[in-house]
């Protein structure tokens, strides 16, 4: 693999870096946040950041510096942002490393990006188990405060930026953009519609910006060395950057690793990632979190960026990568999903919150040995009932396991029903509803 420099984990991975303001400093940290406070107007700093390339690290890669854009100049406010560290998709730990090991440099991309949009106040809605999260980046507030970088009259600009950091009570839909604001407000968190979008009815109806942490922390960056820069990084035009990958599963060396976009899996799990664990072959991997649907070792040379993923059928997503060695059963890791999202499902949406449940019924059926051939449509048929009829993507994340497991691994939900025919045999299949 070429070298590369590393951007977000630069810091932290150097011997004895604890994340304090000093140290964060000394790196050059605030140094974007002085030169944006120098007087740089918002419209530049969305124009740098749309050429950039920069997209949305929390799943659906949206263009930042175009979200941004969407906020209405002359609205009188207040205008909120909000950094989502939810976390919540399985397989994914990257947003935790950068709250606990770099806290500043998340706080310096939220301060920046409250400036760009005329936010005073800015919540972190961070997941509730990540109470370590939680605890140093209130410690890293403080000392931002003291210093001037956050409070009223922020480094003498005459602005006020405040952020507050609130936990969530560990809902994996609070991830969701809008469900996160519902419970922000106190509420419970479930998705809203949308239209109208956050950027004009978001916190309290008002105009907000969220953004996912990785996204936010890569804003000093692009404002210290340019656009240009950032842009040539990875798999420009469409997946500019690095992007930290969280590498999980069956593997000799997991942890967060973060590479340019535009590596393919083979280089992620064989050379950064040593191979599988236990020398079987590979049998099949999530490429970007629980929601991705599942690939085949066919895609080692995918490259990892967002067009190439969709190509090949999935989707980069959160950057977790699930690897799954020769012998797992591609069944049973089905319904471990389905059952996650079941347990998940917040019960807004018909087809999601019943259609969860008999996905898990079905598929623990079938793993008893109690199966029929006609489960098999019966299953496809449960996920075209929930796919596009939801309110929020939970529908799409949660069939995604069944579907991309029946499309590569068919023989194995078939194998598991012979054994149930053989041992109970049936003399007539119930057709399924689409069939009568
Ligand atoms: C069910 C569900 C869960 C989600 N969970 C997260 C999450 O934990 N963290 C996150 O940043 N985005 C999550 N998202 C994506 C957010 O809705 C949103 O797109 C993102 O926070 C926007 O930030 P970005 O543009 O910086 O990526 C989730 C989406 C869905 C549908």
């Amino acid at each position: 693999m070429a070298k590369y420099e590393k951007i977000l984990l630069k810091n932290m991975e150097q011997p004895g870096y604890t994340g304090s303001l000093k140290e964060y400093e000394q790196t050059g940290g605030y140094q974007a946040f002085r030169k944006v406070c120098e007087g740089m107007a918002p419209s530049d700093i969305i124009e740098t950041v749309k050429l950039s390339g920069l997209r949305g690290r929390g799943g659906a890669g949206f263009p930042t510096g175009v979200k941004w854009s969407f906020i209405p100049k002359d609205h009188p406010g207040p205008k909120y942002l909000c950094c989502n560290a939810d976390e919540s998709e399985p397989g994914t730990f990257k947003d935790r490393q950068l709250m606990e090991r770099d806290p500043h440099q998340v706080l310096e991309g939220m301060a920046i990006t409250c400036y760009t949009i005329g936010a005073e106040t800015a919540y972190i809605y961070i997941r509730g188990e990540f109470w370590l999260g939680a605890k140093v980046l209130d410690q890293a507030i403080a000392e931002a405060k003291k210093a001037g970088y956050l409070g009223s009259n922020v480094l003498g600009t005459g602005k006020t930026i405040n952020i507050f950091v609130h936990r969530g009570a560990g809902a994996y839909i609070c991830g969701e953009e809008t469900a996160l604001l519902e419970s922000l407000e106190g509420k419970r968190g479930k998705p809203r519609f949308k239209p109208p979008f956050p950027a004009t009815h978001g916190l309290y109806q008002k105009p907000t910006v969220v953004n996912n942490v990785e996204t936010l922390a890569n804003i000093p960056h692009i404002l210290n060395k340019g656009a240009a820069w950032f842009a040539a990084i990875g798999a420009p035009p469409k997946g500019t950057g690095t992007r930290i990958f969280c590498l999980s599963g069956h593997i000799k060396r997991p942890g967060n690793y973060e590479v340019p976009m535009g590596v393919t899996f083979r280089e992620m799990i064989y050379e950064i990632g040593g191979g599988m664990r236990s020398d079987k072959p590979l049998k099949a991997f999530i490429p970007g979190g629980a929601s991705a649907p599942f690939l085949t070792p066919e895609h080692l040379d995918v490259k990892m960026d967002f067009e190439s993923l969709a190509m090949a059928g999935s989707m980069l997503g959160s950057g977790g990568i699930t690897v799954m060695e020769e012998g797992t059963s591609m069944v049973w890791a089905a319904l471990r999903l389905m059952e996650f999202f079941y347990h998940e499902s917040c019960g807004k949406c018909t087809p999601c919150r019943e259609g969860s449940s008999w996905l898990v019924q079905t598929l623990q059926r079938i793993s008893r040995r109690e199966g029929r051939m006609s489960d098999l449509d019966l299953l496809l048929d449960l996920c075209k009932s929930i796919e596009g009829r939801t309110v929020c993507a939970f529908g799409e994340a949660e069939v995604s396991p069944i579907v991309s497991t029946m499309r590569h691994w068919r023989s194995e939900y078939e194998e598991l029903i012979r054994e149930a025919e053989a041992a109970h045999p049936v003399k007539q299949e119930i057709p399924v509803l689409s069939q009568i």
